[in-house]
């Protein structure tokens, strides 16, 4: 739409670039495999991509464990290659996004290792969260807290002359100590750290775990929690953290950076989008999309909802009510790099009832997985997400159909959930497997140069059958599909941004209109009508399914576990 800028109604395609394509042959993905696969994310017609973090790192979560934030993960490349990266992408159209991690970096940070040596009370002691233990010999954890990722948030260091020493924080893993956002060093590094990419033509950034970096200074023991909680989820109870308001302070901070960036480089647009996840929360997720703060914060309710259109009703009407009424932008994903891909999910023999989602990967649902079902309806749920006003991200391999690989062997297992929890939680390698662009095995799927590389994560034998290869040239592929409705979203767009709920999905489907446009989603296992409302003066456009529209006398139906686009 004129006037606005470029990234209100975008779609971001995310790269998890140690999945996504080989180029030096080593087995795991980089930036001269993507920029050898540019012309791909190019084809799909979408407007930009997310790289997730490729800063070195030793890699303990995968690059959110930051060594340094001004330079390649030598793996993956260098300076020099990325920039080849930004001029290809401007070539094509396509923006940059990269991923920043201000909560945390790792323990091999030169900021961390400086603090272990420089002692007690040192001012480099002060860029994170060190604290004397309690016990007699302070041998106990400062307080009570516990880690995302399993086990206590906090550990001990042996100080420089050898004696067991000092704890610090840490809300993920131990090798990604928190960073104290109320140090001034901090705030400065992150603002030359944040030009230092615009500089190179990068146009904004994701934003990793803004819920907690802000941090009661005392750092009190978290009240206990009513109830069984999964282990990895108990750290979302913690008030002392989560939601702690002074994280705000940093946000606001950042957008006078963006904001007179913009100003000295006229032309420029850049984006923030916040990972706030606040499902079923709306007003707290606006206060990251207040208009000094993001740009954009991802809706996680539609991620987190089941294959249900009560459940996508809810988590639609009460984000748009919230956002668009406040001015702000909605930014939906169904996937990502830490959920179970969205075909497994809604494959679920229980897809359908709210408490078969848990909300989380970590805990793995039991229930057996229908994938010819999980496709079908993870096709009718891309034309819900392209469908909605806002932003859509969109998670590299789901355009493929991509089911989440359920049965790594625990020998190849890398999520540090799996070894945090002693294997009690499975983490999250099953959505990060290699890409397959061919059937060629030797090459593991296309995804490698090498005919010889160990994939760092293995394919399930029959990938390839869910290859860009084997996808390019079906129309009726989930491929193209995802092509169809990212072309026609273009004149979607053009309808702005207000739409209109029709019915609340008590039966079955999950409606709106936007405009002259009108998608309608069937989550019932039954063929519904069309309201007469919604069909008055549309035709269809485009169906997640050939069988997907029909008419019987004067009716037009909508199969079971489909959707379509009207206008
Ligand atoms: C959220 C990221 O999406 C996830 O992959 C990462 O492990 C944690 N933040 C810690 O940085």
């Amino acid at each position: 739409m004129a006037n606005q800028p470029w990234w209100r109604n975008a779609v971001i395609y995310q790269v998890y670039v140690r999945s996504f394509a080989d180029g030096n042959g080593d087995g795991a993905g980089d930036l001269i495999g993507l920029l050898d696969h540019l012309d791909y994310i190019a084809s799909l017609g979408v407007d930009g991509v997310w790289l997730n973090p490729c800063y070195p790192s030793p890699q303990m979560d995968h690059g959110y464990d930051v060594s340094d934030y001004f330079d390649i993960e030598p793996a993956y490349g260098d300076l020099q290659i990325f920039d080849q990266l930004i001029a290809r992408a401007n070539k094509l159209g396509l923006r940059i996004l990269m991923d920043v991690v201000p909560n945390h970096c790792s323990d091999q940070h030169a900021w961390f290792t400086e603090a272990v040596a420089a002692g007690r009370g040192s001012k480099q002691r002060e860029r994170f969260w060190f604290r004397d233990g309690q016990g007699a010999d302070g041998e106990l954890p400062p307080n009570n807290w516990k880690a995302v990722f399993g086990g206590g948030a906090w550990s001990r260091i042996t100080e420089p002359d050898g004696t067991p020493g000092q704890w610090y924080l840490h809300t993920f893993t131990p090798w990604q100590p928190d960073i104290n956002w109320l140090n001034e060093d901090v705030v400065d590094y992150f603002d030359r750290m944040l030009r230092f990419w615009f500089d190179r033509g990068v146009d904004g950034f994701r934003v990793d775990a803004v819920t907690v970096v802000g941090k009661h200074p005392d750092l009190p023991d978290a009240p206990s929690i009513a109830g069984a909680v999964a282990e990895t989820d108990a750290w979302a109870f913690n008030p002392y953290t989560v939601f702690w308001p002074s994280a705000h302070d940093a946000w606001r901070h950042w957008r006078e950076v963006t904001n007179q960036y913009e100003r000295d480089h006229p032309g420029r647009e850049l984006v923030t989008v916040s990972e706030a996840y606040t499902p079923g929360k709306p007003d707290l997720l606006l206060r990251y999309v207040e208009p000094d703060q993001f740009h954009q914060s991802f809706t996680f309710d539609l991620l987190l909802s089941p294959w249900n259109a009560l459940s996508f009703h809810k988590a639609a009407a009460r984000s748009y009510q919230a956002l668009h009424d406040a001015g702000a932008t909605l930014t939906w994903a169904l996937n990502n790099h830490d959920a179970h891909r969205v075909v497994t999910r809604y494959g679920r023999a229980d897809a359908h009832l709210m408490s078969s989602w848990t909300g989380s990967n970590l805990v793995n649902s039991a229930a057996p997985v229908d994938l010819e079902l999980g496709q079908r309806r993870a096709r009718a749920a891309a034309l819900l997400i392209l469908g909605l006003p806002g932003a859509a991200y969109l998670y590299m391999g789901e355009e493929l159909g991509l089911p989440e690989v359920l049965d790594i062997p625990d020998a190849s297992r890398q999520d540090p959930i799996f070894a945090r929890t002693e294997g009690r939680e499975k983490g999250r390698d099953g959505c990060r497997v290699p890409m397959p662009w061919t059937t060629h095995s030797a090459s593991l799927n296309g995804f490698s140069t090498s005919p010889s590389a160990k994939a760092w994560m293995p394919q399930p034998d029959g990938w390839g059958a869910f290859s860009v290869e084997v996808q390019d040239y079906d129309c009726n592929s989930m491929l193209a599909l995802y092509r169809q409705a990212l072309s026609f979203r273009v004149d979607m767009v053009e309808q702005g941004e207000v739409i209109e709920f029709v019915g609340d999905g008590t039966d079955g489907l999950f409606s709106f209109t936007r405009g002259s446009y009108a998608v309608v989603v069937n989550t019932s296992a039954e063929d519904v009508e069309i309201p007469r409302e919604i069909m008055v003066g549309r035709k269809l456009i485009l169906g997640s399914l050939p069988e997907a529209f029909s008419q019987v006398d004067e009716s037009s139906l909508i199969a079971a576990n489909s959707a379509v686009w009207l206008g």
